[in-house]
């Protein structure tokens, strides 16, 4: 295969925005906790050249191959590791990378791996995986084949807000096993009783089932305190998110640690930032992100960003 030809397929979201809200100077060290196909990180150390530094992460091995071929160029100033962003402080603590300048988070899953055929969309037939990582245990046909039916409906209501979700459970109970996305998704339109609109109904059990998958909202919130400690005076933290469970997670914290006597962040845009029309025309994938973007008012080294 080639990776090089396969890199430039996702197409990285609010791209412009976020190279401002991180505030990408010459000389910087950056971390992009989403490595992905590696859009961001190479607009990242494109304005932080010359001199700029980038640690990028990504549970996927497949997105870290992808990315170290489009970032070859930059490979003396790149270092990716093939980890949970989970792991943020060990990882740093490891190669010694603190503090920093920025560090951005552009979660949820790239078209790549939407696309191939691990069990995250229901546009194409395949078994229902949904692990970022192969060194993950808990695939989603074992969420779904062996959870006791309250389980599942608690699981596909808090982590897909999905309103018939006893419905849903009770339908994947009573037709187990169940074994392919497309089958999945013909149950759940059924459970539904058909389709509604634009949006496939299966569309925020797979969502419930990915973030369960993968304990998306735990580890958000576990990175993001990590991510803080890591900036140093004037760093800044960026997250696009897309779904309101992530959002919420973002705008908490970030108001959380901008306000009060102990404040240790400032927000950079009292509003959310999100695509523009013809951003989301170009690219149909971006039109539930927001972008939040806060900065360190604390920390060390109040030279740190001149020095
Ligand atoms: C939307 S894509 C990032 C795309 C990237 N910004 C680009 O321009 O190509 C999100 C990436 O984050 C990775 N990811 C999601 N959750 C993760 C986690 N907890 N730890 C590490 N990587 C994660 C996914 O594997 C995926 O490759």
């Amino acid at each position: 295969m080639n990776l090089t030809m396969s890199a430039p397929t996702h197409i990285p979201v609010l791209l412009e925005e976020t190279i401002e809200a991180l505030d990408v100077q010459p000389g910087g060290r950056y971390i992009d906790c989403t490595l992905g196909a590696g859009g961001h990180a190479a607009a990242i150390l494109e304005h932080s050249s010359p001199g700029g530094q980038l640690l990028g992460i990504d549970a996927d091995p497949r997105a870290i191959k992808i990315a170290r071929a489009r970032l070859e160029a930059y490979s003396s100033s790149t270092l990716l590791i093939n980890q949970n962003f989970a792991n943020l402080q060990a990882i740093c603590n490891k190669y010694d990378f603190f503090p920093v300048h920025g560090i951005l988070f552009d979660l949820g899953l790239s078209s790549l791996q939407l696309e191939n055929g691990r069990g995250f969309s229901f546009q194409h037939d395949a078994p229902l995986d949904m692990r970022l990582s192969p060194r993950q245990e808990i695939t989603a046909a074992i969420i779904i084949n062996a959870s006791p039916e309250s389980q599942l409906a608690h699981l596909i209501r808090a982590y897909g807000e999905e309103r018939y979700s006893q419905q849903i459970a009770h339908q994947i109970v009573q037709q187990r096993p169940i074994i392919t996305t497309l089958q999945l998704a013909q149950m759940i339109e059924e459970a539904v009783g058909g389709r509604r609109g634009r949006i496939h109904p299966a569309t925020k059990t797979f969502q419930a089932l990915r973030v369960a998958v993968n304990q998306e909202l735990e580890h958000l919130q576990s990175a993001l305190k990590q991510a803080i400690d890591l900036l140093g005076f004037g760093g800044r933290l960026v997250v696009i998110s897309y779904h309101s469970l992530e959002d919420r997670i973002v705008k908490r914290l970030m108001h959380q640690e901008a306000s009060g006597e102990e404040a240790c962040l400032r927000l950079v845009n009292k509003k959310v930032i999100t695509p523009s029309l013809a951003e989301v025309q170009f690219n149909p994938r971006s039109r539930s992100a927001k972008l939040r973007a806060a900065e360190r008012i604390t920390g060390p080294g109040e030279q740190f960003l001149s020095g």
